[in-house]
């Protein structure tokens, strides 16, 4: 196995990377509403990475990836491609995920969007996948396995009557966009690799509120996947580095969601635990 383990220089790189991949999700919020082409927030997007943060956009020639943000809207799990044709209206709800390399090394992130306002539905499954995401970074620390992670965020998911997609996962990340290792968002205890301090990985749960099965999207474009049951989908994305004493998300910034409530007891029973306190 081949995952990569980083220096200290190399994790200072990836913070700028992260901060900045973050840095464009929160710059992008308030031109999502209502008439706006998910085209023309890429052009934004794409301006704000090359002009503004003199950075690359990962995702341009990706693969063949023709810009560079993903914009999956509703039933639309990933990989959707930015249109001028595809015109957001009230109360869809909108994934946008965003990848920048500074000096040769990658942050990737995405968040979910709400398009004025949004069901009620529609707004707990955002926030179900938001929680659903911390479920698993909290556990991250030298020594938990993969699948605790996976075991993690599948559970929770699953008994709020969601399901996860199994096609896609998170990833290691540095130099390269996508490298070892995979990270499942479903799995068993105790099972798959030991985390290291100096791993540096994606977390970025894809959940449907209905079925977990995928289709093409009916665009045909060899990219954007939609639920097989035209349910919505939601999903949100963290890189994250492994601490000796648990974790660092790299791509946080100033305007980032609040951290869930429960991120922070965990933290606090993890240290009792090892303190004996
Ligand atoms: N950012 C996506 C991920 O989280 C990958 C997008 S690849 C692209 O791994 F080609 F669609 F941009
Ligand atoms: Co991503
Ligand atoms: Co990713």
């Amino acid at each position: 196995m081949k995952v990569s383990v980083k220096s200290p220089q190399d994790i200072e790189n990836m913070r700028i990377a992260g901060r900045l991949a973050a840095e464009v999700l929160q710059m992008i919020a308030p031109h999502v509403k209502p008439g706006v082409t998910t085209a023309e927030l890429d052009r934004i997007c794409h301006e704000h990475i090359v002009q503004v943060q003199q950075s690359i956009p990962a995702n341009v020639g990706y693969k063949g990836f023709p810009a560079s943000i993903c914009t999956s809207v509703n039933n639309v799990i990933c990989h959707g491609i930015p249109s001028p044709g595809k015109v957001l209206k009230e109360g869809d709800i909108l994934n946008i995920d965003v990848t920048v390399i500074k000096d040769g090394w990658h942050g990737d992130t995405s968040r979910m969007y709400l398009v004025g306002e949004a069901s009620i539905a529609a707004k707990r499954l955002c926030h179900i996948t938001y929680e659903a995401m911390w479920q698993g970074i909290m556990r991250v620390k030298h020594g938990v396995r993969l699948g605790d992670i996976g075991h993690a965020i599948q559970t929770f998911t699953e008994k709020q009557g969601f399901s996860i997609v199994r096609e896609f996962c998170g990833h290691g990340i540095g130099q390269k966009f996508h490298e070892e290792p995979q990270v499942l968002h479903y799995g068993r205890p105790g099972t798959l690799d030991e985390l290291k301090p100096g791993m540096t990985f994606t977390i970025e749960p894809m959940i449907n509120a209905g079925k977990r099965e995928i289709k093409d999207g009916p665009e045909k474009d060899g990219w954007s996947i939609v639920t097989r049951d035209h349910s919505l989908s939601a999903q949100w994305e963290h890189t994250v580095l492994v601490t000796e004493q648990g974790y660092e998300v790299l791509t946080l910034s100033a305007g980032s969601p609040a951290i869930p409530a429960f991120v922070a007891a965990h933290a606090q029973s993890r240290s009792a635990e090892t303190t004996g306190a």
